[in-house]
C-alpha cells in the first residue's frame, strides 16, 4: 500500500515534470516573447494610464498620468508583426533613461522600405510596388511624406490580417478601423486636418442600408483602383472615383471577387465553386449570387407547370 502511494506520487511529480518541461520549451520556441523582459522596462510606465518613478531630488514616489497616445497595448504589442522586437530596436536606446533626453524626439524613424526592401523573408508582400501604389494615393499627394505609413500601420498593433483571415468579418473590421482612426472620431481624427472626421454617415448617405453595407464591404473596396497584382491595393482613389455603382458589386461580375474575397482559400472556392461558396457563407450579396440546385429546381418546377397546363388545355377540349 506504502509502495503504492510512493509510486504513484512519483509518477505525478514524473507528469509534472514533462508538462511543465513542454510548456517551458514551446515558450521558448515561441520567440515573440524573446524581449520581453527587456521591453517591461518600457511598459512599466508606457503599458497604462499612470506612471511613477521615484524622484531623487524630493527624495519622494512620484505618481503621474500617462499621455493616453502614449500608452501600448502590450497584449496587442504580443500579438503583431513585429512581436519579437525590442522597444529599443525601432527607439533611441536612449530611451531608457528617463527623464527621456529631449533631443529624442528629433530621432528619425526608419520606414518600412528601410528595412523591407529587397528583404526575402517579406517578398511576397511587394512592398515596392506597395510604396507605388500609395505614392499615387490622395494621402499622399495631398500630404507628401508627412503622411507615413505609419499612420495607418500602427507601429505597436499592425498585424497582417486579411492575408491570413478566413473571417472576413474580423478583415472588415480591423482594415475599416485603421480608416475610421481619421475618417470618424478616432484616435487619430486630426492628426492631419480636421476635415478628415466629416461625418462619413452623411458623406455616404446615397448608399441605402449603410450600416449593412460597412458590416459587408471595407471602405478600401470602394475606394482603390482595381488591379490585380497586389493582395491590398494602396491607391487610394479621389472621392469623384469611388466605386458607386451599384451593379459593380451586385452583379455576377461582382468587383469584390477581385478585392475582398480575393483572400479567401482557393481550396474552398474549388471545392464549391468559384464565388458561390466564399459569398453565400459570409453575406448573401444580392445579384452576385447564383446557387445552381435552386437553378436547376425552379427550371424543373417551370417545365412542370408547363406540361400540366397544357394536359389541362386538351382535357378542357376533349370534355367540351
Ligand atoms: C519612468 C517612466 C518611463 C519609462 C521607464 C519609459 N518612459 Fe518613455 N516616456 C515617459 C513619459 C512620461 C513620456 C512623455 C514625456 C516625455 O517626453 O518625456 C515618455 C515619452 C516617450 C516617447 C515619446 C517621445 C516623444 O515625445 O516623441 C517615446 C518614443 C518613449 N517614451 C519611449 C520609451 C522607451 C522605448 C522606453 C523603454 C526603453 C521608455 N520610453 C521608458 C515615461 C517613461
Ligand atoms: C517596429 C518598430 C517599433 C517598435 C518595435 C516600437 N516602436 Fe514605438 N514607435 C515607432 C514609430 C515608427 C513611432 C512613430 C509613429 C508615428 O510617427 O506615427 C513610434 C512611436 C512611439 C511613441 C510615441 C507615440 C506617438 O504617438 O508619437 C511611444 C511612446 C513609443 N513609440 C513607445 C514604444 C514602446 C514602449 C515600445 C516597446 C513596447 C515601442 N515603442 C516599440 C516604432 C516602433
Ligand atoms: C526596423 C526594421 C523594420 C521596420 C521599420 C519595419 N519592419 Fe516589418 N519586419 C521587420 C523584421 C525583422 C521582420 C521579421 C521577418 C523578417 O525576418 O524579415 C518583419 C516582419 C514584417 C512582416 C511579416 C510578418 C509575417 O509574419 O509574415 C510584415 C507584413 C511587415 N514586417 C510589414 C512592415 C510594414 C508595413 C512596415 C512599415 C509600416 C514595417 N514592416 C516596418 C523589420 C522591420
Ligand atoms: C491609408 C492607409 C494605409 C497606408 C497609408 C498604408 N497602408 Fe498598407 N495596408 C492598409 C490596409 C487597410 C491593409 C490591409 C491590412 C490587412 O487586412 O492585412 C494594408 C496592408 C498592407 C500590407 C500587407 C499586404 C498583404 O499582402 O497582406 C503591407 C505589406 C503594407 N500594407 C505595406 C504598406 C507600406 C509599405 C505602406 C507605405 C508605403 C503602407 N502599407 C501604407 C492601409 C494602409
Ligand atoms: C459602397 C462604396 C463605398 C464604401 C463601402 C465606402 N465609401 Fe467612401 N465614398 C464612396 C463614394 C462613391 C464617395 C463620393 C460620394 C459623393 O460623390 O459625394 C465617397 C466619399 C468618401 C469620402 C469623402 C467625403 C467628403 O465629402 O469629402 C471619404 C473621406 C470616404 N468616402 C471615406 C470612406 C471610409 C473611411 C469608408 C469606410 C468606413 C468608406 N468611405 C466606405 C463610396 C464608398
Ligand atoms: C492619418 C489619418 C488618415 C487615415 C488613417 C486615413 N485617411 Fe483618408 N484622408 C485623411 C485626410 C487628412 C484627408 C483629406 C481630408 C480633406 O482635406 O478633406 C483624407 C482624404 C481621404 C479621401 C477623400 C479624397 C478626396 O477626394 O477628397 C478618401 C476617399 C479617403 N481619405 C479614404 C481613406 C481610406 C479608404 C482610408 C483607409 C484605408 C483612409 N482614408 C485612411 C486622413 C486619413
Ligand atoms: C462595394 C460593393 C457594394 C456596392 C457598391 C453596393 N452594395 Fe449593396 N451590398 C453589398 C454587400 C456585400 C451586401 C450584403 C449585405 C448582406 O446582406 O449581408 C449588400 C447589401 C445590400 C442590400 C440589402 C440586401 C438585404 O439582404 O437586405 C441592399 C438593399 C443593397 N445592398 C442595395 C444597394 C444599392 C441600391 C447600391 C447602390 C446605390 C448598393 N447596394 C451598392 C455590396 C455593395
Amino acid at each position: 500500500m506504502k509502495n503504492n502511494t510512493v509510486i504513484s506520487i512519483l509518477m505525478l511529480m514524473g507528469l509534472f515534470i514533462a508538462i511543465h518541461s513542454a510548456v517551458g520549451q514551446d515558450t521558448l520556441k515561441d520567440n515573440k516573447f524573446k524581449n520581453a523582459v527587456e521591453n517591461h522596462k518600457c511598459f512599466k510606465c508606457h503599458g497604462q494610464k499612470y506612471y511613477s518613478y521615484y524622484n531623487e531630488w524630493t527624495e519622494k514616489k512620484v505618481i503621474k498620468r500617462m499621455n493616453p497616445f502614449y500608452v501600448i497595448d502590450s497584449v496587442k504589442f504580443y500579438t503583431q508583426n513585429h512581436c519579437s522586437f525590442k522597444c529599443i530596436d525601432c527607439h533611441d536606446a536612449d530611451y531608457e533613461t528617463f527623464p527621456h533626453d529631449g533631443m529624442l524626439q528629433m530621432e528619425g524613424m526608419s520606414t518600412c522600405l528601410d528595412c523591407h526592401e529587397d528583404d526575402e523573408k517579406t517578398a511576397k508582400y511587394h512592398m515596392e510596388g506597395i510604396y507605388k501604389e500609395y505614392k499615387a494615393s490622395v494621402h499622399f499627394k495631398k500630404y507628401g511624406t508627412v503622411f507615413s505609413c505609419w499612420m495607418c500601420h500602427d507601429p505597436h498593433k499592425y498585424k497582417v490580417t486579411a492575408r491570413e483571415n478566413e473571417d472576413i468579418s474580423n478583415v472588415i473590421i480591423y482594415d475599416n478601423e485603421m480608416c475610421l482612426s481619421c475618417h470618424s472620431n478616432g484616435t487619430n481624427n486630426t492628426i492631419l486636418s480636421d476635415s478628415a472626421s466629416k461625418n462619413m454617415v452623411a458623406a455616404h448617405d446615397w448608399l441605402p442600408n449603410q450600416k449593412l453595407h460597412f458590416q459587408n464591404v471595407r471602405c478600401l473596396d470602394c475606394h482603390v483602383k482595381i488591379q490585380n497584382d497586389s493582395m491590398v491595393n494602396h491607391d487610394i482613389l479621389p472621392k469623384k472615383d469611388a466605386v458607386k455603382r451599384c451593379v459593380d458589386c451586385h452583379s455576377k461580375n461582382t468587383i469584390l471577387s477581385a478585392t475582398l474575397y480575393k483572400f479567401q482559400s482557393k481550396e474552398s472556392r474549388s471545392k464549391l465553386g468559384f464565388l458561390n461558396a466564399t459569398i453565400l457563407n459570409n453575406s448573401y450579396v444580392v445579384g452576385a449570387n447564383r446557387n445552381h440546385i435552386l437553378n436547376k429546381a425552379s427550371l424543373i418546377i417551370f417545365g412542370l407547370v408547363i406540361i400540366l397546363l397544357i394536359i389541362h388545355g386538351i382535357l378542357r377540349i376533349i370534355i367540351k
